[in-house]
């Protein structure tokens, strides 16, 4: 038995428990992962500065995210398939950041349905959109989440093409999975897994089969998203749906200062610095490196959030030193999630709350609101080494 203390801990539990399939499809970047492994692994190279006899009583991790108040600026990412680490995994991911109170954001690429979700929570949860070629598709899509009264819709710019992730095409990735020999070997050792899914109906994308243009069914979605995501995604999409939605507005997927100014022009109310957590640009600047560079470029003009590589409350408080004023987990609740189900998505969350907390309070800070540079030690050529 595992004594749960860490993130790592429920990754152990999640890696025993859900097929091989998805957890590879989750822990993994594209080509050789060294985007993906230095998003977390440049958090390690900041220190923080201890702080002694401050009084620290009354100590508080609240603050808000466009507008919204959260116990933690740390709301769940969008991740595709979660309905397959986790039978009904949507639906049991929002409900656990519903408990805490963080936001969570729904993926384009779900399991359970917009719909299920609303249906099934209370508060409402974010919305994120890929663009793809089928308009009529997309406006649909915009039209139910604004049904079901999404606060936020969080557009995402960095996947007109599919970064390539071997592991996905070696273990040939399918929804639901096709029972291939090695599929039925693993899902052998995976029958709290296998009894869970036998039981709910939500196994296919259900944003999707159902909604759009002659797919009824699986074998035709596979080709159909293949096809779909648009690569002719520019700024004048973009200020296009901006116009569909008047409810709050994300920009997510960007690295570069020069894309940060021009994401001013649309009328977003944040943008995340993000790399797709290294499943796309194998190469690209870990999230954190590029953060300041944005920062200085947009922060005063509008919020600026991140994710990528975050593992810990510590990893949370250099972000927000840095100037981010929210952050996003994706892969630290997948791991909770494929472990224990919502528990487990309210444990890992409890575990970042804790280490932020705890990690603050010793670098002499009352309020997350309050985190600067100065409470940070930077190597000196940590973010100026690349021209
Ligand atoms: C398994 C997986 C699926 C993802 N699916 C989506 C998605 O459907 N839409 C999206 O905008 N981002 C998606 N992402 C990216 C996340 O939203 C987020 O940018 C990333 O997970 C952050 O890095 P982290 O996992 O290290 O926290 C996915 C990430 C993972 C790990």
């Amino acid at each position: 038995m595992i004594i749960i203390t860490e993130i790592n801990d429920l990754k152990k539990i999640y890696k025993r428990r859900v097929p091989k399939m998805f957890y590879d499809y989750a822990e993994t970047g594209s080509w050789t992962g060294q985007t993906f492994i230095e998003n977390s692994s440049d958090f390690k190279k900041i220190r923080l500065r201890q702080r002694v006899a401050v009084d620290i009583e009354n100590k508080t991790t609240e603050s808000t995210m466009i507008g919204r108040k959260v116990r933690m600026p740390v709301a769940l990412a969008p991740v595709g398939l979660t309905g397959m680490q986790h039978a009904n995994g949507e639906i049991l991911a929002a409900k656990a950041a519903e408990t805490f109170g963080v936001p969570y954001t729904l993926s384009t690429m779900s399991v359970c349905s917009i719909e299920d979700v609303a249906q099934n929570t209370e508060t409402p949860f974010w919305f994120q959109l890929y663009v793809m070629r089928d308009e009529d598709f997309i406006k649909n899509l915009i039209s139910r989440a604004k049904a079901a009264e999404c606060e936020a819709l969080l557009l995402t710019l960095d996947l007109q093409i599919l970064g390539q992730r071997h592991k996905d095409l070696k273990n040939g990735l399918s929804t639901p999975p096709k029972l291939t020999l090695p599929v039925l070997v693993d899902l052998l050792t995976k029958w709290r897994w296998g009894i869970k899914m036998l039981k709910t109906n939500r196994r296919s994308f259900g944003n999707i089969v159902g909604h759009a243009k002659n797919v009824n069914d699986v074998s035709s979605l596979q080709d159909w998203t293949a096809k779909q995501f648009d690569p002719r995604l520019n700024w004048e999409t973009v200020k296009k749906y901006r116009k569909q939605w008047d409810g709050k507005f994300v920009l997510k997927g960007i690295l570069d200062a020069d894309d940060a100014r021009k994401a001013l022009d649309v009328g977003a109310d944040a943008i995340i610095v993000s790399n797709h957590g290294g499943r796309q640009l194998d190469g690209a600047l870990s999230s954190i490196r590029s953060l300041p560079q944005i920062i200085d470029a947009v922060g005063n003009k509008i919020e600026v959030h991140i994710d990528g590589g975050i593992r810990s409350g510590q990893d949370v408080l250099k972000a927000l030193a840095l100037g981010a004023v929210g952050t996003y987990i994706g892969r630290a609740y997948t791991y909770g999630l494929g472990a224990l189900g919502q528990q487990g998505v309210e444990s890992a969350l409890e575990i970042i709350h804790k280490e932020l907390e705890t990690t603050m309070a010793l670098c002499g800070e009352k309020s997350v609101t309050n985190l600067t540079k100065n409470n940070l030690l930077i190597p000196k050529d940590f973010f100026n080494n690349y021209v």
